[in-house]
């Protein structure tokens, strides 16, 4: 009955940088030609939500639905959408897959151009907006807006997943733990038997050890400020952690000492330019590899020394852990059903939409690794 219709809602909307989000009725207009309207059944809350409501993100455009690791049911489609019907359990995607573009035709990456510039706009590919508050237009976010009960994305942005996984679990596989998990296995390609070290025991670094756990390293170090995130942090697979803060000397010195030379494989998982430099340091010579995986400050840049890598260390980056995502989220929810995957020990919370602002406390305050707001 909602087909073809102007839906009105609730949504929680960023009016502006630096303050909460406020729950509004908003009106979200039928989905036009290859876009799916959804209803929105649950979605995870994370660090780059709260970094574009920081106003550091210089692309955002306000008001604004944030809000990009969502799942949900398809309400209805626009005209020449073949993939979608009414009823599929789906996730969006914040980086879609076209299969058309230079990058979707490349093996090397998963960053599909398809819809980049307008997507970075906060608009739909056609250049308009489907929300509207008050009588005033709002922005799309990571061409996902999951805070929202229902919302619009672009058919290339969504895939279908299994009708009987929990969509307040698998929701999480629209952001976080592909882009740790997929960090080991598909950009550093860890190696069984390899020691690795991880920087940063959040959601994204504890994916990194359940990626490195399943390559089969032998030795995972956690590397974390913060020893509370230590237990976890085993329980993902760590074989041992450190607190940098313990030693009087760096951090990369103490695990060079401590893996004869330094490993085969670190992440840095935390978004700071200093502990970049410290994961490639701790490199082994020779063939170390480093990923940056954690997003840094707006105009930070990393340094260090060029002799890192003229005797044979690699450092490296990906987003969303280098999957296609077409392609890859569904068979992630495949092996979450088949219990090769963890996702329910990363929500540590879960909240009704109204009080979606909790979930950012939660964040700034470090004890939450996942709050998930349930419609
Ligand atoms: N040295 C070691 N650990 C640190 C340091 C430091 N200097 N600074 C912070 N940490 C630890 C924190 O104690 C925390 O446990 O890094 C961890 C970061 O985890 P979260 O804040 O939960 O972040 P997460 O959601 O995992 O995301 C990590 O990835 O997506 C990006 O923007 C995101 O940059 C962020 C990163
Ligand atoms: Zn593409």
């Amino acid at each position: 009955e909602t087909v073809g219709k102007v839906i009105t809602c609730s949504a929680a909307v960023a009016w502006e940088p630096k303050k909460p989000l406020v729950i509004e009725q908003v009106e979200v207009a039928p989905p036009k030609a290859h876009e799916v309207r959804i209803k929105v059944f649950a979605t995870g809350v994370c660090h780059t939500d709260a970094f574009t409501l920081s106003g550091e993100d210089p692309e955002a455009a306000y008001p604004v639905i944030l809000g990009h690791e969502g799942a949900g049911l398809v309400e209805s489609v626009g005209e020449g959408v073949t993939n979608f019907e009414i009823g599929d359990h789906v996730i969006p995607l914040y980086i879609p897959q076209c299969r058309a573009c230079k990058f979707c035709q490349s093996s090397k990456t998963n960053l599909c151009q398809k819809v980049r510039s307008t997507q970075g706009k906060g608009l739909m590919p056609d250049g308009t907006v489907r929300f509207s508050c008050k009588g005033k237009e709002v922005f799309h976010y990571m061409g996902t807006s999951t805070f929202s009960e229902y919302t619009v994305v672009a058919d290339i942005s969504l895939c279908k997943v299994d009708k009987a996984a929990p969509l307040d679990k698998v929701c999480l596989l629209g952001c976080g733990i592909p882009t740790g998990y997929g960090a080991a296995l598909n950009t550093a390609k860890v190696e069984k038997g390899s020691t690795c070290a991880v920087w940063g025991l959040g959601a994204v670094g504890l994916a990194v050890v359940m990626g490195c756990k399943a390559a089969g390293a032998s030795r995972i170090i956690g590397v974390d400020i913060n020893t509370k995130k230590f237990e976890t942090a085993k329980e993902f697979g760590a074989t041992e952690c450190v607190n940098p803060l313990d030693f009087k000397v760096p951090i990369e010195d103490k695990i060079i000492e401590i893996t004869d030379g330094g490993c085969d494989f670190t992440f840095e998982c935390i978004g700071n330019v200093k502990t970049m430099k410290s994961a490639l340091h701790a490199c082994h010579k020779g063939w170390g590899v480093s990923v940056i995986i954690g997003v840094a400050g707006r105009g930070q840049e990393i340094s260090a020394r060029p002799f890192y890598l003229v005797t044979g260390r690699t450092w490296k980056g990906t987003a969303f852990g280098g999957f296609k995502s077409v392609d890859s989220v569904p068979k992630l929810v495949d092996s979450y059903m088949a219990k090769n995957l963890k996702i329910d020990e990363f929500v540590t919370h879960t909240m009704p939409l109204c009080d979606v602002n909790k979930a950012f406390d939660y964040m700034h305050e470090g004890t939450s690794l996942r709050s998930v707001v349930m419609f």
